[in-house]
């Protein structure tokens, strides 16, 4: 099997690991392994833009605010200061290496989005924000002469040494040979895992493999039941849930029930602008009582020309599925987005195993706390890119040796069979550990997984086999801690525990072969 060697390893090319890789390329050698192309991730597909508090009206106090309300008393504050405040400094810093947000007549442009107290979120391409801040951060990540992409090379399991990380074994899905990468530290920026709900805004790379990867190692896991859905995502029967940017409702876009009623105003004084978790609810009630699949985005009452050049990506979509944006009232319903738990690191990105570092989407520092401030993850992925990154750079060579373990392989005639079941696990995690959520839904589901992974066999050389027992580890994971939270908080709501309890500002801590700890909010 092919071994090779570097200072650091990034699993994951979205924001996170683009980030990641560029500072601890000025440190050593880098390699990045991504799954598919580099330039297929979570990341690419942002529309809103990137939170941060840059102008004199505006504060990273502000914005600490309303990222600390949004979270519902589970942010840890630490971790939200860092956010803001090294989050303007990174912005500052894209700028600076000639990152071009939208400006007009000389200023930036900024958007409103859900939670947010101040027009804050810079954005490029009008809605094509991912899009451009991949591209441009892999412009940079390329000409680096320290760092390697290894692109359709997936990550299969984390090598652990004596309780050290001492790197990975993966998959080149071109040769279909197994490989080990080994290195000081390995960085985990695999994004979240929304693909594993049948509704979904997420691309196919989303399917929480850090996250299985990490737990099957031995690392702490931090608040897997909150599941952020979004609220408006397109809902037409046998199409992808295509996301219709928060900043189309920053701009004033109205959210209609099906007989035509502005509902927001009632329940909430931001009406469509409240955070997220308020929207999708009451998008889901107005949905459950009037018994239908969707309700209505409206931009009637807007200025056409205004809104098909903010929103020129997002209106040509549309106009594939038939749809004017400017004319037409838009069928949407909540879809899952983002995965707000995840790895629970340090400030620096470090895990409770030596060597092993995660950052992004996949990661629990303690910012998202119950439900993320809008746009906030893409500035995680660059503070906590950096942080992550220079914290690894002061690691020691690992003295030990390194024990190479038997490779996987990938039959194409596999795929079919994983496909189906995938399909089958996303169709019950819609259905019963949704958006809303109760006991006995929950413990039909863990019953439901447990019955399937039974089925399967304990140890695999099979890729596809190896992604189903991951995905329905994953989902039990969620299940379980969905079941232990008795209250409603935030992204997750129990029809059994409608209240939020102050017994619950804790984090659920999810271990392999330990029981599940909770541990008090630290800040
Ligand atoms: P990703 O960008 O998802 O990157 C993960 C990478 O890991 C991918 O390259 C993937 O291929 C790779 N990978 C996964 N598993 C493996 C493996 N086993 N081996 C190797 N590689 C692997 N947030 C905002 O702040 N503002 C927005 O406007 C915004 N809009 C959004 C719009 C959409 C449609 C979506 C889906 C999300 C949006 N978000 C937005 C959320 C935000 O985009 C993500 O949270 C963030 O980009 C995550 O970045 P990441 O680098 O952690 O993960
Ligand atoms: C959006 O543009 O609505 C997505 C923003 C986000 O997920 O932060």
């Amino acid at each position: 099997m092919q071994v090779l060697n570097f200072d650091t390893i990034v699993i994951g090319s979205g924001l996170a690991g683009l980030a990641a890789a560029y500072h601890a390329s000025k440190h050593g050698t880098v390699a990045i392994l991504s799954k598919s192309q580099l330039d297929t991730s979570n990341s690419y597909y942002a529309q809103g833009g990137i939170a941060g508090a840059i102008t004199d009206e505006d504060s990273p106090e502000l914005h600490y605010h309303d990222t600390v309300v949004a979270g519902r008393g589970l942010c840890e504050k630490e971790a939200v200061q860092l956010l803001v405040t090294e989050g303007r400094d990174r912005i500052l810093e894209l700028i600076e290496l000639g990152m071009q947000f939208d400006k007009k007549d000389g200023e930036y442009v900024l958007g409103l989005e859900g939670g947010h107290s101040k027009r804050r979120i810079l954005h490029a391409g009008g809605d094509a924000t991912g899009k451009a801040l991949t591209c441009f951060l892999l412009q940079i990540v390329k000409e680096q002469p320290t760092i390697s992409s290894f692109e359709y090379t997936a990550a299969t399991k984390l090598l652990i040494d004596e309780g050290q990380c001492t790197g990975v074994q993966a998959i080149d899905f071109i040769s279909g040979k197994s490989m080990i990468v080994t290195a000081k530290a390995s960085i985990l920026a695999t994004g979240g895992l929304s693909r594993l709900f049948s509704r979904t805004t997420n691309p196919h790379t989303a399917t929480g493999d850090g996250i299985a990867l990490a737990y099957d190692a031995g690392a702490e896991l931090a608040d897997m039941e909150f599941i952020q859905f979004h609220p408006s995502a397109l809902s037409l029967k046998d199409k992808d849930a295509f996301l219709i940017s928060e900043a189309v409702r920053g701009e004033g876009a109205w959210l209609l029930n099906t007989n035509g009623e502005r509902f927001m105003k009632e329940v909430h004084p931001l009406a469509e602008l409240a955070p997220r978790d308020i929207v999708a609810f009451s998008i889901y009630r107005q949905m459950q009582k009037l018994k239908s699949p969707h309700i209505y985005l409206s931009m009637k009452h807007m200025d056409p020309e205004k809104t098909k050049t903010r929103f020129s990506t997002i209106y040509n979509k549309l106009k594939e599925y038939g749809y004017d944006m400017t004319t037409d009232l838009l069928p949407i319903a909540p879809a899952a987005h983002y995965m707000v738990g995840g790895i629970k690191t340090d400030l620096n990105g470090e895990t409770n195993i030596s060597g092993l570092f995660a950052c992004g989407e996949v990661a629990s520092t303690g910012v998202m706390g119950a439900n993320r401030l809008a746009s906030n993850s893409l500035l995680e992925c660059l503070v906590f890119g950096k942080r992550a990154s220079e914290q690894a750079a002061k690691r020691k060579a690992a003295t030990h040796q390194q024990i190479i373990q038997g490779g996987l392989s990938n039959d194409p005639k596999n795929e079919q069979a994983f496909l189906q079941i995938k399909n089958k696990i996303a169709d019950l995690m819609s259905d019963k550990v949704g958006i809303v959520r109760n006991g006995k839904q929950l413990q039909e589901t863990i019953i439901e997984l447990e019955a399937m992974s039974k089925q399967l066999p304990s140890k695999t050389t099979d890729y596809n086999e190896l992604k189903t027992k991951q995905i329905l580890q994953i989902c039990l994971l969620i299940t379980r801690s969905a079941l232990l939270r008795e209250e409603s908080r935030g992204g997750h709501i129990r029809e059994d525990y409608q209240h939020e309890s102050p017994d619950f500002r804790l984090h659920i801590i999810q271990q392999k072969n330990k029981e599940p700890l909770f541990i008090p909010i630290q800040t």
